[in-house]
């Protein structure tokens, strides 16, 4: 691993592992061009990628053709209005109207670790595991400094880069736009690949080949959204799982995203990843900054799964914080299915008994302890125990759950506010709304102006005085509609237009100070399910909940896009009962435990009303868990066979980093007449280790299991999984 800058060539090398990524500064005004991304090289000289040598040539030599050298040179950071008609990456005005801006290299500094990013999450790393390049770069007309920061890591293939404006001009200046990433290569006939869903249908994975013009995805819901994930892939036509050349962009943040890539009239392709630039306009006084959010970049040459892998990786390893970062988390129960808004302490407490003696180990009191909140109508942002309900409070009810040797955890929705609450009626300007209009209701809610310091201050503290009143070790952060009616009653007319992303900077503070006074308590974020399942939340909160829908066949596509990019880890995943209360399907027991397995482990149904032989399966599943979580949250994700793709089937692995041992889910969807047994190729073992099969005990050398495979077979019956385990001897 290392950052070179190379004098003469004018060359900065951003070496990982197995990767390189090349920026070069041309000519007299010092431009930044893209040199080159992809698989490690290992000569510096690389400038002629820049392709300077041909017409248009530069502006030094061709000035009379500046604007073809602006529109097709492959530019590190594009800029708006003085040529470059392709996507650009930052865009300006001026107080007096005027938009363009041309950036030119001026300095660079190269040092070990990383710097935090202003009030924003990002990834992390110390001066042994990692490097950082920042390039000053400047639009001397306007005074205003551009930073570009990238870093990399001695463990993982991925880049890192984000965007710092520092504005040196004479006065205040509108930035309208500012990406946190772009890059132009040459269009190698690339497939494009985005996460796209819906409530209860979330990262389902799309795929379509990129032609030229526009494509991509986007937020503009104040948050990244069930609809489309902050995440790209591109990659060569013939990538699969493990082969073919990938590229990956996510973006470390949790509100409106651009996530596009353009192919242009030379063939060549630029990807960019930021804030969504519609509705952001933000003023920058005179020496005053603006941080842009991290994004990260990862190349494999060894497919789509190559890609996923250093994902994990750069998750788990520096961007996770907290004391679950790399600890097992306890198996939870939560009510919200068991007993929706229905519940008491007694029913808690008979949900918590049966549920401790089956050997789980956390009860989650969901929505509904709290105000008023007899149903989703009311009462959000009154952040006091309903004693009605919750007889002898709160604390009463978590000594008994402690007692029972379980960890207590409770839901809250920060974020939010009904109209019928005691905080609505008394501050009723303290909901986002644009004055003079009536806000549109989702769930009968509203949302709580986050860029105003008081409501944050004041919703902290409530927040903070149930947390301090019992021994509360685990917090399910909800977040139930997305952002309209774009009003903030604090902002000037020219600053309405920070309101959204001032809104996540409220999020992030108050996730941030919660962090801090409670260490101990493990942060569960969840949006209506998965509607924020970013890695600007796993900065946060080492999980998040991955879907509102539970049933174990739908949950096969979601968790499958989940985990092209985050780690299974952060994968909020539970058994619940049956028929599902999403899609009414009936799925047996076992292979619900099975597809949990697959994230974080826990129940979400009444443990005192299923059927006897689920709950006498229990046990068996709590074992299950302890037994393989280590494996399923350290290890190797491979993909051996996709439902979404082949409708019949679905089969994934985790190998440890050692590679000795390895765990195989398969899932038979639909059971088919007259077929035979399945052999399944293994994938990541050791070719040369010989490892035993839990399923026969048989021992085989890796490059049998991996070559030849195993066979599996055949199932009677739908919806049957099955686990392979296997160790090496
Ligand atoms: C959201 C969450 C659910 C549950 C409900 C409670 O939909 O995703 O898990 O907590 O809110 O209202």
């Amino acid at each position: 691993m290392g950052i070179k800058f190379y004098e003469a060539e004018k060359v900065f090398k951003l070496d990982t592992k197995n990767t390189s990524y090349v920026i070069g500064i041309v000519d007299t005004e010092n431009f930044v061009g893209h040199v080159y991304y992809g698989k490690r090289v290992e000569d510096s000289d690389l400038q002629y990628l820049l392709r300077i040598s041909e017409a248009p040539f530069v502006p030094s030599q061709n000035n009379r053709d500046r604007l073809s050298f602006y529109d097709s040179f492959p530019m590190e950071y594009s800029t708006h209005g003085v040529g470059d008609f392709r996507e650009d990456s930052i865009a300006v005005e001026t107080l007096s109207g005027h938009k363009g801006l041309q950036l030119g290299y001026v300095s660079h500094k190269i040092y070990a670790g990383k710097s935090v990013l202003q009030g924003l999450p990002s990834t992390f790393g110390d001066e042994s595991n990692c490097e950082t390049l920042e390039l000053y770069c400047e639009d001397k007309v306007l005074g205003l400094e551009v930073v570009l920061v990238y870093s990399i890591f001695n463990d993982v293939d991925a880049v890192t880069r984000s965007v710092r404006v520092n504005n040196h001009g004479s006065e205040a200046i509108y930035l309208t736009k500012v990406l946190s990433s772009c890059i132009d290569m040459d269009n190698r006939d690339f497939d494009l690949i985005t996460l796209h869903g819906s409530w209860a249908r979330e990262r389902h994975i799309q795929r379509r080949k990129i032609g030229y013009g526009k494509q991509g995805v986007a937020s503009l819901r104040g948050e990244s959204g069930h609809q489309e994930n902050p995440f790209m892939a591109l990659t060569t036509a013939n990538a699969s799982q493990e082969e073919g050349e990938v590229y990956g962009f996510n973006l470390v943040y949790s509100g409106n995203h651009h996530t596009l890539a353009e192919v242009n009239q030379h063939g060549t392709v630029r990807a960019v990843i930021g804030i969504n630039p519609v509705d952001f306009k933000w003023k920058l006084e005179k020496e005053c900054s603006f941080q842009a959010p991290e994004a990260v970049l990862v190349y494999s040459s060894e497919g789509i799964g190559g890609m996923s892998r250093n994902f994990h990786d750069l998750y788990r390893n520096h961007l996770i914080r907290g004391e679950y970062k790399d600890k097992k988390r306890p198996i939870l129960i939560n009510n919200w299915e068991a007993t929706y808004f229905n519940f008491d302490t007694e029913k808690l407490l008979s949900i918590a008994r049966e549920a401790s003696s089956l050997g789980i180990e956390m009860l989650v009191m969901d929505d509904g302890w709290f105000g008023h909140r007899s149903d989703d109508n009311r009462a959000l942002g009154d952040w006091t125990v309903n004693e009605e309900k919750i007889a002898g409070g709160l604390k009463y009810l978590v000594d008994e759950v402690n007692k029972l040797n379980m960890k207590f955890g409770i839901w809250f929705e920060p974020e939010m506010i009904s109209p019928d609450s005691n905080l609505y009626r008394a501050h009723p300007d303290w909901a986002i709304a644009i004055p003079n209009r009536t806000a549109g209701l989702a769930r009968n809610q509203y949302v709580l102006d986050f860029s105003r310091k008081e409501v944050i201050d004041y919703i902290y503290e409530s927040v903070a005085t149930v947390l301090r009143s019992a021994n509360i070790e685990y917090v399910k952060w909800d977040m139930n509609r997305p952002l309209s009616d774009i009003g903030g009653v604090e902002l000037p007319a020219d600053r309405q237009g920070e309101l959204f992303h001032r809104y996540v900077l409220g999020v992030y503070e108050l996730q941030e100070r919660m962090t801090k006074e409670f260490p101990h308590i493990l942060l569960e974020n969840c949006s209506g399910g998965g509607a924020r399942f970013d890695p600007g939340m796993l900065y946060y909160s080492p999980q998040i909940w991955t879907s509102d829908d539970t049933d174990a066949i739908e949950r096969l596509s979601i968790q499958e896009g989940t985990a092209m990019v985050y780690p299974l880890s952060a994968m909020g995943a539970h058994v619940s009962d049956c028929p599902n209360h999403t899609v009414g399907r009936v799925t047996p027991f076992e292979t619900r435990g099975y597809v949990a397995l697959a994230g974080t482990f826990g129940y979400e149904l009444d443990v005192t009303r299923i059927p006897a032989e689920d709950r006498a399966m229990i046990p068996e599943q709590v074992e299950m868990y302890h037994r393989y979580n280590d494996l399923v949250r350290e290890g190797d994700y491979y993909r051996l066979a996709s439902y979404g793709e082949n409708h019949n089937h679905d089969c994934w692995q985790v190998v440890s980093k050692d590679k000795t041992k390895a765990l195989v889910t398969y899932i038979q969807v639909m059971a088919q007449p007259n077929t035979r047994g399945r052999i399944l190729r293994l994938k990541g073992l050791d070719e040369q280790k010989s490892y035993r099969l839990s399923v026969n005990d048989k021992t085989y050398k890796g490059s049998t299991l991996m070559n030849a495979g195993i066979l599996l077979e055949k199932m009677q019956g739908d919806f049957k999984g099955k686990l392979i385990y296997l160790e090496s001897v």
